[in-house]
């Protein structure tokens, strides 16, 4: 939409005190072969925000947890998401956000998209939704540039889409939502933190051809596997020869975990997102549970604190409540 036709459209709409609550979910980036163009929604974790829009011009923010972010909207990926949305509304409005976190920032588990894509869905909510899902993972983006130096929607798109999303192209945006069949995910996040920003730095900048061949076999065949329903599919392509091996060496217990999944029948899994957190998919539930005792065991051994989730595939994303 136009900017000069969206004021136009907001323009007409009376202000007040209304407010909603989101619930952000934590979100899966890369899916291991799809390198920040594939992603999935969880059930847990997620955050809990309110946003209340108010008369009063500019953005004030509370955190309603022990992460000490910073609340000045330019330096928060909620704000900055915020900012570039309202850079689309008339100069009057203004909101106040209250972010409760459960998603522990650095945990690779899409703390900051949930934050950014949360509050651009809650935001449109109380604008009578005048803004489609590919302006808001336009607008959000502007967070995950703040968290991690570049724009990268794979995160994002799953929170605002919700279930699996392809990002076939982030200029101009192109999103496409995969439909996957059941599955469990069981994940380990370990307590030591992965800076995005950093597990970029490490990676290197080319690629051999014999792998990208790899790698794209992969992407496809996990897409077609998805949408086919066809598990042993996805399990097979469930492999990344180009970006695992570099940053599994910043993960104590990474090659343990997954092997050791793998063999008690998981159909495969790797790094979720950037790090630290590990995810392994299961067609059934009790194998998620045995996964997640492995994980347990493995990082018991390793002295490192560590939370575990076993949860499933989120397909309505962001929710009003
Ligand atoms: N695709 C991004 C990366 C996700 O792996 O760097 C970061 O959460």
């Amino acid at each position: 939409m136009q900017k000069q036709e969206q004021k136009e459209n907001v323009s007409s709409f009376p202000l007040g005190v209304r407010g909603v609550t989101v619930l952000a979910p934590a979100t899966i980036a890369n899916l291991v072969c799809g390198f920040d163009v594939l992603g999935m929604a969880l059930h847990d974790p997620y955050d809990a925000m309110q946003l209340t829009l108010s008369e009063k011009p500019g953005i004030r923010i509370i955190h309603n947890d022990t992460y000490n972010l910073p609340t000045t909207p330019e330096q928060n990926v909620a704000g900055v998401s915020l900012l570039e949305l309202m850079k689309e509304l008339p100069d009057n409005y203004g909101f106040d956000l209250i972010i409760d976190k459960h998603i522990k920032p650095g945990s690779g588990l899409g703390s900051s998209a949930a934050s950014a894509a949360g509050v651009v869905v809650a935001a449109n909510h109380l604008l009578n939704n005048i803004f489609s899902k590919e302006d808001l993972v336009r607008f959000a983006m502007a967070g995950e540039k703040l968290a991690s130096g570049v724009k990268h929607a794979d995160n994002i798109s799953p929170g605002i889409y919700g279930g699996v999303t392809l990002i076939r192209s982030i200029f101009p945006l192109d999103v496409v939502s995969v439909n996957a069949p059941p599955m469990y995910v069981a994940v380990v996040h370990p307590q030591i933190e992965v800076k995005t920003s950093d597990a970029r730095e490490i990676l290197r900048k080319e690629v051999l051809l014999k792998d990208a061949i790899k790698q794209w076999g992969n992407i496809a065949g996990l897409v077609a596997g998805f949408m086919k329903g066809d598990y042993g599919l996805i399990s097979r392509s469930l492999e990344d020869v180009i970006i695992e091996p570099v940053r599994s060496m910043l993960i104590p217990g990474f090659d343990e975990v997954k092997t050791k999944s793998v063999y008690a029948g998981a159909l495969g899994g790797g790094i979720s997102g950037s790090g630290p957190s590990i995810f392994m998919l299961c067609e059934k539930e009790n194998t998620a549970l045995k996964v997640e005792k492995i994980m347990k065991d493995v990082y018991d051994n390793t002295g490192l604190k560590y939370h575990t989730y076993v949860t499933t595939i989120n397909n309505e994303g962001i929710k009003l409540i």
